[in-house]
């Protein structure tokens, strides 16, 4: 049996390119794009930031995101034994599947902080819904959100409610779980972002929010700033740890990858330009912060919507939409290793499932617990699994992940195999994109990597 007919049986197939793309999009697009880009955007002094960003989208992370989804299709099974199928194929050292590894740990890892994260967003979408927030002013809301960290149980009941969502989809499977809420949640919230982007527009200070996000302010951006847009970049397009090779693994067997890729990734890179479009106009309406960090959303929203005409609806339609976009994104995190244990063939998928669920959900718990939300400063020497994590996903696995993958594709396929796999032989793309990965994608991510982190722990 070829490697197709193979998974096939085992995990399933999207049922077209479309389904394909919407999945890859849905596991895109999450709270990278509503929560982290506007808040990163605002520390990092805004415009310039946001171009260094779409750079790095363009040359590293689209021409990564094709590699992983090439080694996907040609191995077809979880990243671990997809790695382990393109390695012997092509020859190499069995080292060469620390990828896949690497990427099952970064996924649990990030699912930690994620599924803590979605959950103060669920319990956002009840107190907004419930008037909790209706004429809120900064300090209050400030008090509230913290009132509400403090209180570990709910924190931890809205984290489970959370983990168990994702456990219900992902245990469902590929064609009944992944493709049935890709097809059902994007739509909805393509389709809410226009409506809020609308709502901004009309009542919010759009011309400063513009400005914020599109005036090229170079002063402002820092060596620092340009590694978390990388970082970024690959966060946010949810490479570097084997999503989308995992679900490259499902795709149909034949598929325009580059046009595929493409599409992917200016949806993605629209979706976070337009949450930056509908937040900073309701933020300056205001007259709140931009640079207020991670409590951007949870503290500086309910007060622009607690304070504006249809607030309630359309800041409850917001905090649905976040959660919408985290959820379609955390079963990506745990599908790597899902399949994987799956196809360790001792457990069914449903076990599979809440056993990945299960541990994600307790590195949660380690960042619940650790957490210094409250700013006692007797923690403040403590490690905090929450940021640490958030830290050595994005800055340092990711981007090592993805450059590791470009440097394989790149280098070490067959030439012939790989053009074949991406349905590209003799396309001048092909050679444009064989350049990217060969040269420019790992160079760039190995320069910035060193210089920034050089700087970071001398300075230290
Ligand atoms: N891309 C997701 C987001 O922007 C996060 C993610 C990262 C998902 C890595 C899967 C893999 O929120």
């Amino acid at each position: 049996m070829d490697n197709f007919t193979n998974q096939q049986k085992m995990h399933g197939v999207w049922n077209s390119r479309w389904t394909f793309i919407l999945a890859a999009t849905g596991s895109a697009v999450g709270l990278g794009n509503i929560w982290k880009f506007p808040y990163i955007t605002g520390e990092n002094g805004g415009g310039a930031f946001v171009l260094v960003y779409l750079l790095c989208i363009a040359v590293i992370g689209i021409p990564i995101m094709v590699a992983e989804v090439l080694i996907g299709r040609r191995g077809r099974m979880s990243p671990i034994n997809s790695m382990k199928f393109v390695t012997n194929e092509a020859g190499r050292h069995g080292a060469w599947t620390l990828i896949g590894w690497g990427g099952v740990i970064a996924g649990l890892f990030i699912m930690a902080f994620y599924s803590v994260v979605a959950g103060w967003s669920l319990h956002h979408v009840i107190e907004t819904a419930s008037g909790g927030f209706t004429g809120i002013a900064g300090e209050e809301a400030g008090a509230k959100f913290g009132g509400f960290l403090a209180n570990k149980e709910s924190v931890i009941a809205w984290h489970t409610v959370f983990s168990l969502m994702t456990f219900g989809v992902v245990a469902a499977g590929v064609t009944k779980g992944l493709s049935v809420v890709a097809r059902i949640l994007m739509p909805f919230l393509f389709v809410a972002l226009a409506i809020l982007l609308v709502y901004a527009v009309v009542k919010g200070d759009i011309a400063q929010g513009f400005a914020f996000l599109f005036d090229f302010k170079f002063d402002k951006l820092t060596g620092k700033g340009v590694l978390v847009a990388l970082g970024h970049a690959f966060f946010t397009l949810s490479l570097g740890m084997g999503a989308i090779m995992a679900y490259g693994a499902y795709m149909p067997a034949h598929a325009n990858v580059a046009g595929t890729v493409i599409t992917i990734g200016i949806l993605d890179t629209l979706v976070a330009l337009i949450a930056g479009l509908c937040i900073f106009p309701i933020v300056f309406a205001n007259g709140l912060e931009a640079a207020s960090g991670p409590g951007l959303m949870f503290i500086s929203l309910p007060v622009a919507f607690g304070n504006m005409p249809f607030g309630l609806l359309f800041g409850t339609l917001f905090f649905v939409l976040i959660v919408v976009a985290a959820w379609s994104s955390a079963v990506s995190l745990i599908e790597p290793g899902v399949a994987w244990v799956t196809e360790l063939g001792k457990f069914n998928r449903t076990i599979s499932t809440a056993i990945l669920t299960f541990l994600a959900w307790l590195g949660g718990m380690a960042c619940i617990y650790s957490n210094n939300w409250e700013g006692d400063p007797e923690k403040e020497s403590q490690f905090h699994v929450f940021e640490g994590l958030d830290f050595i996903t994005s800055q340092l696995m990711l981007p090592l992940g993805g450059m590791f993958i470009a440097i394989f594709a790149g280098w070490l396929m067959n030439k012939t195999v790989v053009a074949k796999e991406l349905d590209a032989e003799g396309h001048p793309m092909f050679e444009i994109w064989r350049f990217l990965v060969r040269y420019i994608s790992p160079t760039l991510v190995a320069l910035v990597m060193v210089i920034t982190l050089y700087k970071t722990f001398t300075a230290a």
